[in-house]
C-alpha cells in the first residue's frame, strides 16, 4: 500500500486504495518508529487541546466536544483556539503554553503542520505524548499519533462524486466543462483531498471527458488562502469571467461546504445555472443546499466520532495501554511514517442523506425536514 505523500504536487497512483474498515493492522508499529506503550500517567491529569481557527463548523464543533468529552473522562481539559490573525505564531505560544503547564497529552489540529516541528519537539522532550488531530504535522519525528478521518479517500469520493453528478445532473452527455478548487496550502490536508480526487478525476481530464476551461488544474492555481469564502468566490469570479463567456461550467471540484457555498453564490450572482458542486464537513447551510438540489454533495466526518476516537487515545494513554491505531502505512509526515486512527468519511447526496445522517440528529432533522 502507498504512502500518503504531503507533496503539492504529486498525484501519487500505486493501484487500488482502500481503507480496510477499521481492523487492520490495530495495535501495529511501524519498523523504526519509537511508539511504544507509555506507562501512563495520573487520573486527572491537564491534557491540552489546540485547535485552528475556525474556519469551518466542525472546528468550532470539535472544541466543545473536546470540552466537555475530556471532563467526563475525569480530565483536567485546555482547549485553546489560535485567533483569526497571527494565528501560527499564536498557536506555537498555545502549544508551549501547554508544554510549560504540565500537559501529558497535546491535542493538535495544526494551523500549519510545517510550523509546529519545534513545539511538538518541545512536548515530546518533557514527556507529553502528542497526537496530530485531523490534520498530519510535518517533519518532525516527535509526532507520536495521528487521529482523523482517512482524508485521502475523502478526496478521492469528492472526485467520484463530480463525476456522478456530472452524468447525473449535466444535462448533456461529456465532455463536461469543470473547475477545480483545493484548500489553504497552509494545511497538510489540502494536497491529501485535492491528490486523492485528482486521482480518480486525471484520467478522465486526460481522455477529454473532462476539460478544464482555465487550464487551471495545478494545486498552486486551485488554491484557496486561509480556506476563505471570498477567495474562492473571487476566483470563481475571475474564472467565469475569463473561460466562461458563451460556455456553460457543469461542475466544480470543492474541496469544502464553505467554499462550494462561496463558488455557487459566484455563478448565480453572474446570472448562469449552478453547476454540480461537490463539498464536504456536513455544514448546516450545505445539508440543506443539497436537500434543496442546489449543492450537489458533502462528506460526513462525524466530528463527534473523531474527537470520540481522540479522547479514547488520550484514555488509553492515562492507563498505560498500548494505544489502539488502525493504519501504520499511509501518512507519511515527512520524516516517519505517523501511526495513525483512521475513521471512514461518508459521502453524502440528497439520495442517500437520511441514511447518512441517520446518527447525527441534527442533520437528519434538516433532511427530514425537506421530505
Ligand atoms: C479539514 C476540513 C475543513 C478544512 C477547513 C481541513 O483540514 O479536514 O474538514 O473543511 O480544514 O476548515
Amino acid at each position: 500500500m502507498k504512502k500518503i505523500l504531503l507533496s503539492a504536487t504529486a498525484i501519487v497512483v500505486a493501484g487500488a486504495f482502500a481503507l480496510t474498515g477499521c481492523s487492520s493492522e490495530r495495535g501495529g508499529t511501524p519498523a523504526g518508529s519509537e511508539s511504544k506503550a507509555p506507562a501512563g500517567f495520573e487520573a486527572g491529569a491537564k491534557i491540552g487541546v489546540a485547535l485552528p481557527d475556525k474556519t469551518s463548523e466542525n472546528w468550532v464543533l470539535a472544541g466543545q466536544l473536546f470540552t466537555d468529552g475530556l471532563t467526563e473522562a475525569g480530565f483536567k481539559p485546555d482547549v485553546q483556539y489560535a485567533p483569526a490573525s497571527n494565528t501560527v505564531a499564536e498557536q506555537q505560544n498555545q502549544i508551549q503554553a501547554m508544554v510549560t503547564g504540565g500537559a501529558k497529552v497535546i491535542i493538535i489540529g495544526a494551523k500549519d503542520g510545517k510550523q509546529l516541528a519545534t513545539q511538538v519537539q518541545a512536548a515530546k522532550d518533557a514527556g507529553a505524548t502528542v497526537i496530530a488531530y485531523d490534520r498530519l504535522i510535518e517533519n518532525t519525528e516527535a509526532l507520536d499519533y495521528y487521529v482523523a478521518f482517512d482524508n485521502f479517500k475523502v478526496g478521492q469520493l469528492q472526485g467520484q462524486a463530480l463525476l456522478d453528478g456530472l452524468a447525473a445532473r449535466a444535462g448533456h452527455p461529456a465532455p463536461y466543462n469543470v473547475e477545480l478548487f483545493s484548500g489553504s496550502p497552509d494545511d497538510a490536508n489540502s494536497a491529501v483531498f485535492f491528490n486523492g480526487a485528482m486521482e480518480v478525476l486525471k484520467p478522465k481530464i486526460d481522455d477529454g471527458t473532462l476539460v478544464v476551461s482555465s487550464g487551471q488544474t495545478d494545486i498552486k492555481q486551485t488554491a484557496t488562502d486561509g480556506w476563505k469564502a471570498e477567495n474562492a468566490q473571487r476566483r470563481m469570479d475571475s474564472l467565469l469571467t475569463a473561460s466562461y463567456g458563451d460556455k456553460v461550467l457543469d461542475g466544480v471540484l470543492s474541496p469544502n461546504d464553505t467554499l462550494a457555498r462561496a463558488i455557487i453564490t459566484s455563478v448565480q450572482q453572474a446570472g448562469k445555472p449552478v453547476p454540480v458542486v461537490t463539498g464536504q464537513d456536513s455544514e448546516v447551510e450545505s445539508v440543506k443546499s443539497i436537500m434543496e438540489g442546489v449543492q450537489y454533495s458533502t462528506i460526513n466526518k462525524d466530528t463527534a466520532l473523531l474527537v470520540k476516537q481522540a479522547i479514547t487515545m488520550v484514555g488509553q494513554l492515562q492507563k498505560g495501554e498500548e494505544v489502539e491505531v488502525n493504519d501504520t502505512k499511509q501518512y507519511d509526515n515527512g520524516v516517519k511514517v505517523v501511526p495513525s486512527y483512521l475513521l471512514a468519511p461518508v459521502i453524502v447526496t440528497k439520495e442517500n442523506a437520511a441514511e447518512a445522517y441517520a446518527n447525527v440528529p441534527k442533520l437528519l432533522d434538516i433532511v427530514k425536514s425537506f421530505k
